[in-house]
């Protein structure tokens, strides 16, 4: 893998003070190793952020959010914008999950409009996107993709780089995972269509895995060509399982 991993934690809903030992221990743990060839995302839940970015603080692991709001500011109950990930610690966010498409209703222009303020807020987004087992099982895994891709991502990143994960939905919290051929194919796939849209920021964007990815899979796929990283659910929960995940990068 020529350009530097990626591995991110996606906690979901899941965390609280107990999260953040976990975290601490992650980076003692990561300490302990000495050099790390990989970056390293965690994303907690909204409510840690604060605590998590003050835990990571001198060590190599950066904290993101899983969602912004679209607006700098407002009328948004519940919401969060990217200025308050920003000052909360974050430096990276989660859009267009599969989850928040699916719960919340959340099309690719939304996705687009989220992901312009996180740009414009100076958030590096981490944009989902991936198809149900029925749209693979009907051949339309490519098209459905290529669609999220061409709607979710907006004309200019600026100086920003790009980052996609590719999550089948149906290997999320599964235990399947797709096969390395298919990864390597979808994977090959989205890279054709980021340059084809984003030139040498395309060739460069940074394409991460997710769905059941584990300490014994995570070899496998973070050797496929054109993975770059992986977006990781469940197993970034505890710091030895994400630990191990890590160094397999
Ligand atoms: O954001 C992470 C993905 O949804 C993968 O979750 O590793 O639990 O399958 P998982």
């Amino acid at each position: 893998m020529a350009t530097r991993p990626l591995i991110a934690g996606n906690w979901k809903m899941n965390g609280t003070g107990a999260g953040i030992e976990e975290l601490a221990r992650l980076k003692t743990l990561l300490e302990e190793a000495g050099t790390v060839e990989s970056d390293i995302v965690v994303c907690p839940p909204a409510t840690l952020i604060h605590r998590a970015a003050q835990t990571v603080e001198g060590g190599p692991i950066r904290i993101g959010g899983q969602d912004c709001h679209s607006s700098v500011n407002g009328a948004h109950t519940g919401d969060i914008s990217a200025a308050m990930l920003l000052d909360a610690g974050a430096s990276h966010v989660i859009l267009g999950h599969s989850e928040r498409r699916a719960d919340h209703g959340e099309t690719d222009s939304i996705v687009r409009s989220k992901c312009e303020a996180a740009l414009s807020g100076g958030l590096i987004p981490i944009v989902c996107v991936g198809e149900t087992e029925t749209e693979r099982g009907e051949g339309n895994a490519n098209q459905v993709v290529a669609e999220q891709l061409r709607g979710s991502l907006p004309e200019h990143f600026g100086n920003t780089p790009i980052v996609v994960a590719y999550e089948p939905i149906w290997a999320i919290g599964t235990g399947k995972t797709a096969t390395p051929a298919d990864i390597e194919e979808m994977h090959g796939h989205i890279r054709e269509l980021l340059i084809e849209r984003f030139g040498r920021s395309g060739e460069a964007a940074r394409l991460l895995y997710g769905g059941s990815v584990k300490s014994d899979n995570a070899g496998t796929i973070l050797s496929t060509p054109n993975v770059n990283g992986a977006l990781v659910g469940g197993a970034s929960l505890k710091a030895n399982d994400f630990f191990s995940i890590i160094v397999a990068a």
